[in-house]
């Protein structure tokens, strides 16, 4: 593993071997133990769109490795009046141990990768959300025990979340339910690869059918960061498709429920469920930074 761009290039016994040292390092933090495995090393963190939660947890994972963590944010860099990001990249490897990135076009992501010659880390683009993704598996295999045999259902928009949710949830041997109007499907390429799995993945319009005997419920913003002009369209397009009391109520007993972050009380997830899974939420938010120092662990360490 020389970057972490997206979860189809993972193997599942690297999403796993993550998931562990993931779970070791937090731990680690909540016993006192110092870890400071990347002492000395610099990450940059581009970023094109807004964040709390990337930008934080991975500043300050880079702060308990015993690291540094650099804000570049695109409105001030050169990257965003024009700056090739293949110049970028060259430039950058110079100085830097790491990137992570945040950015509209996966491509982007990807050309860092190909003209750096450090690791890239992907922070989240219009195609996928894969640290999100490993925080989540983290969340459920410690409120569940397993992932393995369990039913993964992801209700709304098939954007960068319902993408990452699909290869990971499959890879770890999920079953994984999916229902999103007929324009909002996930990535083709997404759909591809989970075409290989037959029945462990289903796509439906009917939230209700999806949400069926599930383990665990997904959801995420109608529209996300660079659709807010579709707003409108989007509430309309996706009225039913909500995280309520109605739709828990045909999910398996105990089913937790998962919300990347922000929500949108009253448009794909009430307030009544947010408030019941909160716990399960807010845990999920805080491993995004035990699952992320994993990746810079396992990336960036000697
Ligand atoms: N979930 C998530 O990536 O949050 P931020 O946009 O705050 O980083
Ligand atoms: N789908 C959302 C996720 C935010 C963490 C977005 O891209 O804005």
């Amino acid at each position: 593993m020389k970057h972490f761009l997206k979860l189809l290039d993972l193997t599942t016994e690297e999403i796993l071997e993550l998931l562990d040292l993931a779970d070791q390092l937090k731990l680690q933090k909540k016993q006192g133990i110092e870890h400071p495995i990347l002492k000395g090393k610099t990450l940059g963190m581009i970023f094109e769109k807004s964040s709390t939660r990337t930008r934080v947890s991975f500043e300050t994972g880079m702060y308990q490795l015993g690291g540094h963590a650099l804000f570049i944010s695109s409105k001030d860099a050169q990257i965003g009046r024009g700056e090739p990001t293949e110049d970028t990249a060259r430039v950058l490897s110079r100085y830097l141990d790491g990137i992570m990135i945040r950015t509209f076009e996966q491509e982007e992501v990807e050309t860092l990768a190909k003209y750096g010659s450090i690791p890239i880390i992907n922070g989240l683009t219009d195609f996928c959300h894969p640290c999100q993704v490993m925080a989540d598996l983290q969340t459920i295999r410690e409120h569940k025990g397993k992932l393995e045999g369990l039913k993964m259902c992801y209700i709304g928009d098939g954007n960068n979340m319902a993408n990452s949710l699909i290869v990971g949830g499959l890879k770890v041997g999920m079953s994984v339910s999916i229902a999103c109007p007929k324009d909002y499907q996930p990535h083709k390429d997404v759909l591809d690869f989970a075409a290989q799995y037959g029945d462990k993945f289903q796509m439906t319009e009917s939230p209700l059918e999806a949400a069926k005997n599930a383990d665990v419920v997904l959801t995420d913003v109608w529209a996300s960061m660079g659709q807010e002009s579709e707003q409108k369209i989007r509430e309309a397009a996706f009225a039913g498709f909500q995280v309520n009391d109605e739709l828990m109520a045909v999910t398996n007993e105990g089913c937790m429920v998962q919300h990347c972050l922000p929500a949108h009380r009253g448009e794909e997830i009430t307030a009544e469920v947010f408030e019941a899974h909160a716990d399960e939420i807010f845990d999920e938010a805080e491993n995004r930074l035990h699952a992320q120092k994993a990746i810079l662990v396992k990336l960036m360490a000697d």
